[in-house]
């Protein structure tokens, strides 16, 4: 069986998953409910500096977007960080570190943006035996206003900055959590390894509205008919969080820098793409807070399964594996040519296929006779929206041709790869010839 434990950082733990910092790690009751149901770490709920503690709404903090089936797609909270005395934290942190050694327990921190103010919590969290802080530089709303969280994670000159006063002042492991309200996550990610950053995680929430009440006119959540904006998570922001991942583990500056994965993992499939794309672990907040702690337990049997049936003995087996095939579209093969295909016999005559391609693609399905529908290959470009708007899974596939057949919607013979860089029509390839 596939043996699981992971080395992040310097720091095991029995599995890749982590409860990301976020309510389920708020307080020692949860983590050590946590533990049982078998997470292999926790990041606590980010904790602020000494003094009164934050303040939050007392009216509703989260949003949300459900799908058809009222399945929860994507969340949205205007919650700060922790309300609670830091010195109450720091005792819980002590006493669940103690009894769960091994286990990993990293404290994600976020004080204002003075060096006096980071060497002072920092010494707070010494003797709490933590594994290591992770660096909120992510947080949306409210802090952000106060010129924390993703304030700092905006400018990349803060984050360096920040990150060195961390390291200077403290010997443990330093992840830096990044927010993804940035237009390129590389350079925070650059800065965060110039600081001296052990790691980053990614991805804090988005900024996000949710939805409008159409009578009142107030964004949801509301408070007192007013709304702000929030940080949105879940299973909707996955492939946003993965791109980012890739980018920082292609990227030649940011390369072998370790990530840990956040943003939608719900399944142990999430997971796995998540270290495909350069992840060394990941961390969970939403699923946690939608299924509860033992959601745990099927991603921790489903990865072990699957590593199992590849051949693959350790994680590390799987991290990165797919960051070799992320590429940039000027690299793709123009000469791999693909046809949908439609099995009559799974085909439930629904049309979806046909509206579609006729109205918005290319007009290469048929209707023949009794709603039989067939695809034309002289005119199908390949695009996919057929498949993807079919509600039938595997009733529409895509068949590549084969090198030497001839694409009838071209007239050209499939050949061998060759892309955009050195294609006639493109007017740089022109020009360096
Ligand atoms: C209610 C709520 C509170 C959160 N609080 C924090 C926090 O205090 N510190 C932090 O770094 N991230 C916080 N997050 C962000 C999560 O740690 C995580 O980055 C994000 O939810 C994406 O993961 P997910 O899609 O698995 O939920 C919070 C998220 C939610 C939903
Ligand atoms: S792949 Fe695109 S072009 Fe081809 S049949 Fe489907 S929708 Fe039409
Ligand atoms: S969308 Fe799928 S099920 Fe519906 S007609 Fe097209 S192929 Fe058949």
């Amino acid at each position: 069986m596939a043996d699981l434990t992971t080395t992040f950082i310097g720091i095991t733990s029995p599995n890749p998953f982590w409860l990301a910092s976020a309510p389920p790690t708020d307080k020692e009751v949860n983590v050590r409910r946590a533990f049982e149901a078998g997470w292999g770490g926790v990041v606590w709920k980010t904790l602020g500096a000494e003094g009164p503690p934050v303040v939050n709404v007392n009216g509703p903090r989260y949003g949300a977007i459900w799908g058809a089936d009222r399945r929860l797609l994507g969340l949205n909270n205007i919650e700060l960080i922790t309300d609670r005395p830091l010195e109450v934290n720091l005792r819980e942190i002590k006493s669940v570190k103690r009894d769960w050694p091994d286990r990993a327990l990293v404290i994600s921190l976020m004080v204002p943006c003075d060096e006096q103010s980071w060497k002072d919590i920092l010494h707070r969290i010494e003797d709490t035996g933590a594994d290591g802080v992770e660096l909120n530089f992510g947080c949306p709303h409210g802090m952000s206003e106060r010129g924390m969280g993703s304030a700092v994670g905006q400018v990349p000159e803060y984050i360096e900055m920040v990150t060195a006063w961390v390291k200077q002042h403290s010997r443990m492991p330093c992840i830096v959590k990044l927010t993804p309200n940035i237009a390129d996550i590389r350079k925070p990610a650059e800065a965060a390894r110039r600081g001296g950053a052990d790691a980053v995680s990614l991805i804090n929430t988005i900024n996000s509205i949710t939805s409008v009440n159409l009578d009142s006119f107030s964004p949801e959540p509301s408070i007192d008919g007013k709304g702000a904006h929030g940080g949105y998570c879940g299973p909707a922001v996955k492939p946003i969080a993965l791109s980012m991942v890739s980018e920082i583990a292609r990227h030649p500056a940011t390369r072998g820098l370790p990530i840990s994965g956040i943003g939608g993992v719900t399944t142990w499939r999430d997971a796995a793409e998540f270290m495909a794309l350069g992840a060394g672990n990941v961390q969970v907040c939403t699923a946690a807070m939608t299924y509860g702690f033992k959601v745990v337990q099927e991603m921790i049997s489903g990865l072990s399964q699957y590593m199992d049936e590849k051949g693959m003995t350790a994680t590390a087996d799987l991290v990165g594996r797919a960051v070799p095939n992320v590429t940039d579209w000027n690299q793709l093969n123009l000469n791999y040519v693909t046809k949908a295909q439609i099995d009559q016999d799974l085909c439930i005559k629904c049309g979806r296929c046909y509206a579609a391609c006729e109205d918005t693609s290319h007009q290469a399905i048929w209707m023949k006779e009794g709603r039989v529908f067939e695809v034309n290959d002289a005119e199908c470009v390949a695009c996919n929206l057929c498949l993807d708007i079919c509600p039938v899974e595997n009733c529409i596939t895509m068949r590549p041709l084969a090198k030497g057949e001839t694409d009838p919607r071209t007239g050209k013979v499939v050949g061998d790869y060759a892309n955009w860089t050195t294609h006639p029509n493109n007017p740089m390839a022109q020009a360096a010839e």
